[in-house]
């Protein structure tokens, strides 16, 4: 499973993608927005950062001025993933970028029969939004596993499983169980994977029963 960051903040993909543990990046316009910096110039810096899809999303609803703003957002850089909504317009600007060989990310995926479009409009990506299924009360996570079905069933469709809308440590293990082929992850939930109290209690005890031995790695021959 591919580990995307889900934020637009600079600074902590810096961070993530020193790490050496990133495929990729998603943003949104809440995301940006909350930034507060400049959409076009951010997504540039990101895409320096990252070599892997980027994924910039439209501001319009109307499939025309989707496709005018994915052309422009895909000159960017070349990982850069326009993302459009699941609606009709947005599957329409979805098909006319990817014959022209861009990659896109169909966001705000609820249910299987959109993501059976999403796949039928030739996206790259598609994104469930797991989280926001949990806060109303349907299986987040349920969704994933019938996309994965579904996507199983039609080795012809080329579009990717991206779990979104991810909320804790424990979504991310699920994704992975489900078959997700990414999961986008908020960078504070990303940096909760590694925590485990016995691994941090074992590494004390290694520590000080090292120092009883007197010895040094580097050092000694
Ligand atoms: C995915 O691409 C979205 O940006 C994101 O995962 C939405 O998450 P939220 O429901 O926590 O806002």
């Amino acid at each position: 499973m591919k580990f995307f960051v889900d934020t637009a903040d600079v600074t902590e993909i810096r961070d993530l993608a020193e790490k050496g543990l990133l495929d990729g990046v998603t943003t949104n316009p809440s995301l940006i927005a909350k930034t507060g910096r400049n959409f076009l110039e951010t997504i540039r810096e990101i895409c320096a950062l990252v070599p892997g899809p980027v994924s910039a999303e439209v501001s319009s609803t109307d499939a025309e001025t989707m496709i005018a703003e994915g052309r422009k957002l895909a000159r960017i850089a070349e990982n850069v993933t326009v993302k459009v909504p699941l609606t009709w317009d947005g599957l329409k600007a979805c098909r006319t970028l990817a014959n022209e060989g861009t990659m896109v990310n169909v966001t705000l995926c609820f249910s299987a029969n959109q993501a059976l479009l999403a796949a039928k409009a030739g996206a790259s990506f598609v994104s469930p939004f797991v989280g926001r299924l949990d806060d109303i009360g349907e299986d987040g996570m349920g969704l994933i596993r019938d996309i994965r079905q579904i996507y199983d069933n039609y080795p012809d469709f080329g579009t990717e499983i991206l779990a979104a809308s991810l909320r804790s440590p424990h979504h991310v293990t699920e994704a992975a169980l489900a078959g997700a082929d990414v999961s986008t992850i908020p960078p504070s939930i990303m940096k909760m994977l590694v925590n485990h109290p016995l691994t941090e209690k074992g590494l004390a005890t290694f520590v000080s029963d090292w120092a009883k031995t007197g010895q040094t790695i580097l050092n000694d021959d």
